[in-house]
């Protein structure tokens, strides 16, 4: 059985991806700092994957303490470093928070891994290295833009940090994937996305708006150039995504390999304006949202979306489920945490 360590694993997209691994079979350690995340998740976890993964809390900032989990759990074969801070426009308030914390933990596990003999690992990136694209949709060959925010940066300097570390090392095995918009919850709604405070993102924001929380929703931009004037994304269903990941550790685990550091797009290959959301979302729970449209949001780009061709053929992984149940999934989720605070 292949042991996997987690970090970064009680949070949002590295709770789904566990569960998934567990059906799989494999073993899993979870470390986080909860930082962002809380232990609750752990329950809800056991309750879907009726198994309770191992967890260690500590912070990858410390390297004593990162190598102290590798000496704890002797025979892991792969990691997937889901911990990071993500929030793009708190990376510019506090910008060393965010190389500090993404860029260190990263260093601390390739050293852990040259320290402890392990070789493969999945790093979570993010479509935005691609920036506003010159050409839709982006494929991995795409230019990487330069950085719109600290965050953004982090994720850019962690890939070449990956690519260089890989050459240095020829043993190691890694993936980056490159995440479009990740959105939804676990259809169980056991598991699903916690914000802290006012949303960012669009979905949260648009449940919270349905659930009363927030009492409107603000369309940033209907100016575009695109068809209905509003910014255009690839929604990603995030258990499709956290699927993504076990296909990733079994190429990894199967030296299946074309080189040993490879980049996969995940999304849908299919762009969602934010108008086309809102009425998905209006339809699936029957209720209207209340919006308005105002100014675009800075550092905003007008539309990405991917090319999934290379996931598709050499993952053999692809998005498989709709827009009208993950907005459900993530619609179930909300009404769930709610009931229970
Ligand atoms: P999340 O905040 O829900 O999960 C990250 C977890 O890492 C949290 O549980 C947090 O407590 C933990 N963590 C942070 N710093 C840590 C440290 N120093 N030591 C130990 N644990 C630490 O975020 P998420 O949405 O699940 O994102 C996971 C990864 O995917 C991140 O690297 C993020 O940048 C990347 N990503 C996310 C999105 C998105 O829209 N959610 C898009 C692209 C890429
Ligand atoms: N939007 C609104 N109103 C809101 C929130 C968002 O109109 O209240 C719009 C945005 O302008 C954008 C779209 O909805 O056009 C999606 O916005 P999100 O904030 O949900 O997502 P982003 O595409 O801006 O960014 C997200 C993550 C980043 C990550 C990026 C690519 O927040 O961390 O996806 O993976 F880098």
């Amino acid at each position: 059985m292949s042991t996997i360590l987690v970090t970064g694993g009680t949070g949002y997209i590295g709770s789904h991806t566990v569960v998934e691994l567990m059906r799989e079979g494999m073993e899993v350690v979870i470390v986080d700092n909860l930082s962002n995340s809380n232990l609750e998740v752990l329950d809800g976890i056991e309750a879907i994957a009726g198994k309770r993964p191992h967890f260690e809390e500590m912070d990858l900032r410390e390297r004593d303490a990162t190598y102290r989990v590798f000496e704890k759990y002797a025979g892991v074969d792969a990691i997937i470093h889901f911990a990071a801070f993500k929030a793009v426009g708190e990376s510019v308030e506090k910008p060393l928070a965010y190389y500090e914390n993404n860029l260190l933990s990263l260093i601390h596990l390739l050293e852990a891994m040259d320290r402890y003999g392990v070789d493969h690992m999945v790093f979570s990136s993010s479509c935005t290295v691609y920036g506003e694209p010159d050409s839709l949709p982006v494929t991995e060959d795409s230019p990487i833009k330069k950085a719109t925010s600290p965050y953004g940066n982090t994720k850019q300097i962690c890939e070449e940090i990956l690519q260089d570390s890989q050459a240095s090392s020829p043993g190691k095995g890694l993936i980056s994937l490159r995440y479009f918009n990740p959105i939804g919850a676990h259809p169980s709604a056991m598991i699903g996305e916690l914000p802290s405070g006012v949303p960012n993102n669009l979905i949260p924001f648009i449940t919270q708006t349905a659930i009363g929380i927030r009492e409107q929703l603000s369309v940033f931009g209907d100016d575009y150039n695109t068809p209905d004037g509003s910014a255009i994304r690839d929604y990603i269903n995030v258990v499709d995504l956290a699927r993504a990941h076990v296909k990733a550790i079994r190429r990894l685990l199967e030296k299946r390999q074309k080189q040993a550091y490879e980049v996969f797009n995940l999304g849908t290959g299919r762009g969602l304006s934010v108008f086309e959301v809102i009425r998905a979302f209006e339809k699936v729970t029957g209720q209207p949202l209340n919006f308005r449209v105002v100014d675009r949001r800075e550092g905003d780009v007008e539309q990405v979306y991917a090319d999934t061709t290379y996931a598709n053929t050499e993952l053999g992984w692809k998005a498989e489920i709709g827009i009208e149940e993950t907005l459900l999934s993530a619609w179930d989720w909300e009404k769930y945490i709610r009931s229970k605070s």
